[in-house]
């Protein structure tokens, strides 16, 4: 096998019997590794050029140590090893020096790529608006803290138990059928071998559950609201939705009774729909308050008259003044039952308004699907 790469010759073979001709091939060497490192220096793989001059198997240096040095004759051994440390460490020197810069080319470019430049205009991000559920709910709750109430918010996934009947609404009891629910099923393998049956979970149907969760956790006196989401199988349509918002009120103390209950109400529709609109109450039915009331605010779309400007009745109120606003009562003994209160000293009421309801009513909306179709157009028409 014929090779014509001088590195895999011995000195004696290649003919350098001198140190003079020895100098020569180490400065074709010298030269050969300064063209490799003279590349561009971003682009120079430097991994690359120290194997292959460094290498500890093939690389040149080795190579030469083994062809060049080790056999070398007496006459030339000391030139040979002197030129090879020579060469080595210029080999080494270089690359290292090349390592450093590349290295500081790269942080340089980082740095140049994070600066900020600040005398570039910003982005400017068009601010949104509070959605008008949230500005209605914001305005509930300044209303009622201004009383005294504060607020707590409970699970949307809730128990039969929470939703139904801690609220004196037992199975097979006509009421549950009024609200359409959602029932979830258990995941599959959520049975263990020793159950027979697990608690199923539904979508709270109203806020009503909390007034239950809180009174099991806090002594009497209570007063708070507590508003959320609630769930309902009904059809969409201009009046239901299958999720809207409700807030729950609760007021128990030894002393309530049905006239701080109507002052309450009077105090917060007069405060929400303006001073000049008058509350009344009818009476109703919900398990879980005896006596039950519907409370109604006056028109506010026709003052109170039933007329339309020119004469007719009011489309809103149709002709009769008031307008449903929401069911309340005073706490159902019963209910004190399931929370260990003492229903021989406490008296309470509770109220659930429908914060879109009451949105739609002071607004003018007609439709409660506006709410959740995110058309900008709508939106930016309540700032
Ligand atoms: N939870 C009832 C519903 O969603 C509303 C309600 C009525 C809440 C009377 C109350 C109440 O607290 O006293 O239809």
């Amino acid at each position: 096998m014929t090779t014509n790469d001088p590195t895999k010759l011995t000195l004696a073979q290649l003919g350098a019997d001198s140190p003079e001709k020895v100098a020569t091939l180490f400065s074709e060497l010298h030269s050969a590794f300064d063209r490799d490192a003279a590349q561009d220096i971003a682009a120079i793989d430097l991994g690359i050029t120290r194997v292959k001059w460094l290498g500890r198997k093939s690389g040149i240096v080795s190579e030469i140590t083994v062809n060049w040095l080790k056999p070398a004759s007496k006459e030339v051994k000391p030139a040979v090893g002197q030129s090879l440390n020579a060469l080595k460490s210029h080999i080494e020197e270089r690359i290292a020096a090349l390592a450093a810069a590349q290295e500081a080319t790269a942080e340089q470019s980082a740095a140049a790529r994070d600066k900020i430049d600040l005398s570039l205009p910003g982005i400017e991000r068009a601010i949104g608006t509070r959605h008008l559920i949230r500005q209605t709910y914001d305005e509930l709750l300044r209303i009622f803290s201004a009383i005294g109430y504060s607020v707590v918010a409970g699970p949307e996934i809730e128990t039969p138990y929470y939703n139904f009947e801690a609220l004196n609404i037992p199975e097979y009891h006509p009421a549950r059928d009024n609200m359409d629910t959602f029932y979830m099923e258990p995941p599959p393998g959520a049975l263990s071998a020793s159950q027979t049956k697990i608690e199923p979970r539904l979508l709270r149907t109203h806020t009503s559950p909390m007034q239950i969760r809180t009174m099991e956790k806090q002594k009497p006196p209570v007063r708070i609201i507590m508003p959320g989401k609630v769930y309902r199988r009904d059809n969409p349509d201009a009046t239901h939705a299958f999720a809207f918002h409700q807030i729950e009120g609760l007021a128990v103390d030894t002393d309530l009774t049905f006239c701080d209950f109507a002052g309450t109400i009077d105090f917060f529709i007069r405060e929400f729909f303006g001073p000049g609109t008058k509350s009344r109450f009818r009476p109703s039915y919900f398990p879980f308050t005896e006596p039950s009331v519907e409370f109604d605010a006056s028109c506010i779309f026709c003052g109170g008259s039933g007329m339309n400007s020119s004469g007719g009745n009011c489309s809103r109120c149709k002709g009769s003044g008031w307008i449903e606003l929401f069911g309340a009562g005073m706490v159902d003994p019963a209910v004190y039952g399931y929370v260990k209160y003492d229903a021989a000293k406490l008296n309470g009421f509770a109220f659930g308004i429908g914060i879109d309801r009451l949105a739609m009513l002071k607004f003018g909306i007609d439709d409660l699907q506006v709410f959740t179709q995110n058309d900008v157009r709508f939106l930016r028409q309540f700032p």
